[in-house]
């Protein structure tokens, strides 16, 4: 079988078994088990497969028809043109949250200070930490989330980008792991997340942030059996979860957030399409300033940035 009739075939199987975009996802398969870019493909149509490619190919795509991710199999992503492992313990990063790194880190230039701190609250893979980390030399990370898989892939994935020094990896349930002795922030010498970077993690635990960041759960708990088997049955349900309504994290994070921001720091939240109201709401209730909302490539409002009334 040559490359162009691996790609024709496999296509057709995966449109058969609903998966979207099925040629791009057999030719990405198909990179993957050559190791290719997947633009050499194009120039390699009449190469012959060897029977180890060939069972390779076919074991990927029948993965890929049981909707299983094409990260999860591949293995990585990209995120703001960093590699990220992914796998079940973390949710695969999605484009949009990009948007949310980005105006993370336009803030965080803005600062002109040899060292800013922030909270990325809930860090899944870490992409968002890491992506700040990379793109802010002064800035200073507490990457905290309630599941110790993921705070040891958000690991992982730091050391693979060279930032693992500036990042602290907290296991922490919401804020819980800071309140444990009162208004100070600290971090618990029993948690689970490795404390990496000592000579700042002292100051650090007393510090207020520039910037929290946060790409919380954010599905209502009954729509998420309505999602896609590649979100509904592969991204971990506490990655998903946002309680009754979906908005529990925007809760939590508008009332108990104010404490861990330095007076002129400010919090960006992403959050689904449709919740930009309420999800304003919320905030304001808490006496927030709500200083945007920006929208996403498809020009729906995704994300909220917010100032503490001083
Ligand atoms: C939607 S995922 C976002 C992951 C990553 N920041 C991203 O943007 O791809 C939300 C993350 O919040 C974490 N999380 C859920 N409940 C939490 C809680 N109570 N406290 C801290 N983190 C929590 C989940 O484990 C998950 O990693």
């Amino acid at each position: 079988m040559t490359v162009l009739e691996a790609i024709q075939k496999s296509a057709d199987f995966l449109g058969k078994k609903n998966v979207g975009s099925p040629r791009l996802h057999a030719e990405l398969l198909l990179a993957h088990q050559l190791q290719l870019p997947r633009m050499k493909l194009y120039l390699n149509f009449d190469r012959v497969l060897t029977a180890v490619e060939t069972d390779g190919l076919r074991a990927l795509v029948k993965r890929r028809a049981t909707r299983e991710p094409l990260q999860h199999i591949t293995g990585a992503t990209s995120f703001c043109g960093h590699e990220i492992t992914v796998s079940r313990h973390a949710l695969v990063p999605r484009p949009e949250t990009e948007l949310l790194a980005e105006a993370g880190w336009n803030f965080l230039v803005t600062r002109h200070a040899s060292r800013v701190t922030v909270l990325d609250f809930g860090t899944g893979t870490g992409c968002i930490a890491i992506a700040l980390a990379a793109k802010c030399p002064a800035a200073q990370i507490i990457a905290l989330d309630v599941s110790p898989d993921a705070l040891a892939l958000a690991k992982q994935n730091a050391a693979q980008n060279q930032v693992a020094e500036r990042i602290e990896f907290l296991l922490s349930d919401g804020f819980a792991a800071f309140q444990s002795e009162g208004r100070v922030p600290r971090v618990p010498d029993s948690n689970a997340g490795t404390r990496i970077g000592d000579s700042w993690n002292a100051s650090l635990r007393q510090w207020e942030f520039d910037l929290i960041i946060s790409n919380p759960p954010y599905i209502a708990s009954a729509e998420i059996e309505t999602l896609e088997p590649e979100v509904r049955d592969f991204d971990p349900r506490a990655a998903l979860d946002g309680g009754v309504d979906g908005l529990d994290f925007y809760r939590q994070l508008a009332a108990e957030a104010k404490p861990f921001l330095k007076p002129d720091g400010k919090i960006m939240v992403e959050f689904g399409d449709g919740q930009a109201g309420a999800i304003r709401t919320i905030f304001e209730n808490q006496k927030w300033i709500v200083e945007a909302v920006k929208e996403d490539y498809s020009q729906r409002a995704r994300i909220l940035i917010a100032a503490k009334i001083i």
